[in-house]
């Protein structure tokens, strides 16, 4: 059975990724439970370079480290982050590092509507982007990309999710993704959609 080893140290992200691949028959295991740790530069322009940076690196580390297991697995990485149209994209590939690593949600999220200040509607157009990439034994490497669209509210509102889900006003249903439950937003969210295109894509290969 082949495995896949996730790269990140995530609880949570791992938790959807096993429920979304649990249908290929694949054991899902941590980049920890891999015994590969270490931080990797993810120096690249998109989401879907840093995941691949990220997805090669790990598959790397796996190879010196437990080459059994890396010719056994399928080494997947994601990179997400939010893009906001009137700040020209910002904070995108920066969004974990925006304002520093240490700052809050609660200020990074209060800066944003700042920001905005006077901005209609129709120009706080907003999407969060995730995008997957894997790593087969033999090289051969591929990704997806899954975008959720919203707009920037007014107000933070909601407690659900994490990072800058309680600004993320989704019109359609009338309030935040921080308000949405934890399936409500798997169902439509930027991750769940890359991912289920991954779990196709792996279906077909596997
Ligand atoms: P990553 O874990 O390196 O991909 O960083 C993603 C960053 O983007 C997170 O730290 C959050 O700031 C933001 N982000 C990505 N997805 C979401 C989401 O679903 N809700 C809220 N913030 C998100």
């Amino acid at each position: 059975m082949m495995k896949i080893v996730f790269a990140t140290g995530n609880k949570d992200k791992l938790r959807e990724v096993r429920e979304i691949l649990s249908g290929l028959s694949c054991e899902v295991i941590s980049m920890k439970e891999a015994g590969v740790d270490g931080d990797i530069e993810e120096n690249g322009t998109t989401f879907s370079e840093n995941s691949m940076i990220k997805a090669k690196s790990v598959a790397e580390l796996l190879k010196g480290k437990n080459p059994e297991l890396a010719a056994e697995s399928i080494v997947m990485a994601d990179d997400s982050g939010l893009e906001i149209d009137y700040l020209n994209g910002e904070p995108g590939i920066y969004s974990a590092r925006y304002m520093g690593h240490d700052t809050s949600y609660t200020e990074k999220n209060n800066n944003l509507i700042g920001r905005l200040e006077g901005v209609p509607d129709e120009k706080r157009s907003a999407r969060f982007v995730c995008a997957i990439s894997a790593v087969f034994p033999n090289g051969e490497a591929f990704g997806t990309v899954g975008k959720m669209e919203g707009r920037i509210g007014y107000e933070i509102s909601g407690s659900n999710g994490f990072g800058y889900d309680p600004i993320f006003f989704l019109p359609e249903y009338g309030k935040t993704s921080a308000e949405l439950s934890e399936a409500e937003k798997n169902a439509i969210s930027h991750r769940g959609k890359a991912l289920r295109e991954m779990a196709a894509l792996l279906k077909e290969k596997l």
